[in-house]
């Protein structure tokens, strides 16, 4: 192919078609780089057209990850050729979950490939043994070399390729150090270009900075066509995995986790609160949260302690914002005065519960520890709270209700507008206010 050379100053980038000692833009002295580019060939014919109609993206092979949480957050499982990035703070079950995947797809008789960078191949077998049988195919490359790591997926096109961890691979040939934006970037490039040549689903795992940041990895978000996040609360055994990014399917769908001695194990909505004591104590009121398409069942947990100096608010997997609003919604509009106490609110079992659908079930929680009374178990409260200490509607109504009811309650606490279908075994309570919710919880349910 024909090629022309054009001259691009190296200063501010202004480019001539010749060389020339000093650059027309700057005017600094020799900046001028020769650079070569293929010349294009004129188009002459029209560009072709599809028509949307007859388009589809359906030969785009999916496999599925071998974990059913993870399937469902992706829309059925990895597409070839595609790239994914993972990621979550040290300690969450990266490597877990990764490895659980390329078990899977081994078991299955699928070539499998594990670049591991971070671990020796007996730091990784001895993960892999915790999960019962390892099979033969489950083969691992200890290499931080992206050259290595390339050369790999193009010569054996894995179905599936983890590299553990993105940041810890490198090119020696740039100048920049290892884990620097530069290196993780040309080493992504790199493997995503290798995964798309050899349809390869390729997951590149990457670390999180301890305030939540995708330091490094995050520049890599528009390069990769999946972004997974997996959380959780470190000292529970709950995680979560979302998408928030996915070329292939929607977004939003929250995947349910548990670690287990045997690794992660996909966790049924049930089993969330089925535990624990079963005795109603004040400061304890159950609510249901909606997140995806899922609903999920989440316990509230309030105590109001006598305070020495001067009073603590501590929230847990709740918003302290909203903690601060619905305290001094309670001492301003119910007469719940707090402000010489001490304040925990947290949910059981780490479940993050951040939507104002949990208000409600937050303060009454509050209100039955502070007051000393008992909030029967059989009982879920759902809705929003406002500053006049009005309950407003939320969104999903019919469906919290039925996932209350599943789960074993027998009445609610929702607010008085909203459409709610009619749920057979349940007594609605339709409250206009906090006060009145108050009133029924203490006193109303039976
Ligand atoms: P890991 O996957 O190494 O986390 P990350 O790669 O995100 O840093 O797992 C972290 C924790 O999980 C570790 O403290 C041990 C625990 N764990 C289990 O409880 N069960 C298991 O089967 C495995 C492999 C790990
Ligand atoms: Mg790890």
């Amino acid at each position: 192919m024909k090629s022309h050379a054009i001259h691009v100053c190296r200063e501010c980038g202004t480019t001539s078609p010749r060389w020339a000692g000093r650059c027309a833009g700057c005017g600094e002295w020799n900046t001028l780089d020769e650079e070569r580019t293929p010349s294009k060939p004129r188009t002459t014919a029209a560009l072709a057209t599809t028509s949307l109609r007859e388009s589809n993206d359906e030969n785009q092979a999916v496999i599925s990850s071998g974990v059913g949480e993870l399937d469902r957050v992706l829309g059925g499982g990895f597409v070839a050729g595609s790239t994914m990035l993972l990621f979550g703070e040290p300690g969450v079950g990266k490597s877990t979950l990764a490895l659980m995947s390329l078990r899977a797809l081994a078991l299955s008789k699928q070539p499998v490939l594990l670049i591991a960078a971070e671990e020796s191949a007996a730091q990784v077998a001895q993960r892999a043994r915790r999960f019962g049988d390892v099979p033969g195919g489950l083969d691992v490359a200890v290499t931080t070399d992206v050259d290595a790591a390339e050369r790999l997926v193009r010569e054996r096109h894995p179905t599936l390729c983890v590299v553990d961890s993105i940041s810890a691979m490198s090119d020696e040939s740039l100048a920049s150090v290892t884990g620097s934006v530069p290196q993780i970037r040309h080493a992504a490039e790199r493997l995503c270009a290798a995964a798309k040549d050899s349809g390869t689903a390729l997951i590149l795992v990457g670390h999180v900075t301890k305030d939540g940041e995708l330091a490094g990895p995050r520049t890599l978000e528009h390069l990769v066509d999946t972004v997974v996040r997996i959380e959780g609360d470190r000292h529970a055994t709950l995680r979560f995995v979302r998408a928030m990014k996915h070329r292939f399917g929607p977004t939003g769908e929250v995947g349910l986790l548990e670690m287990v001695s045997a690794g992660l194990r996909d966790l049924p909505d049930a089993a969330l609160t089925l535990r624990g004591p079963q005795l109603d104590v004040p400061g304890v009121v159950f609510s249901v949260t909606n997140d995806g398409s899922r609903s999920l069942l989440v316990e509230m947990q309030a105590l109001v302690a006598s305070s020495s100096g001067s009073p603590r608010r501590v929230a847990h997997q709740v918003s302290s914002q909203r903690l601060s609003l619905l305290l001094a919604v309670l001492e301003a509009r119910c007469a719940v005065d707090t402000s010489a106490s001490d304040v925990f609110a947290a949910t059981a079992g780490g479940l993050p519960a951040n939507e104002p659908g949990v208000d409600v079930a937050l303060a009454l929680a509050v209100a039955s520890a502070a007051m000393n009374f008992a909030v029967p178990r059989s009982v879920a409260a759902m809705g929003e709270v406002g500053l006049a200490g009005e309950l407003r509607a939320v969104s999903g109504l019919t469906r919290r209700v039925r996932e209350a009811h599943r789960l074993g309650a027998t009445a609610v606490i929702v607010p008085a507008s909203g459409e709610l279908d009619d749920v057979p075994g349940v007594l609605v309570h339709r409250c206009a206010s906090l006060v009145e919710a108050i009133g029924i919880a203490q006193n109303g349910t039976k």
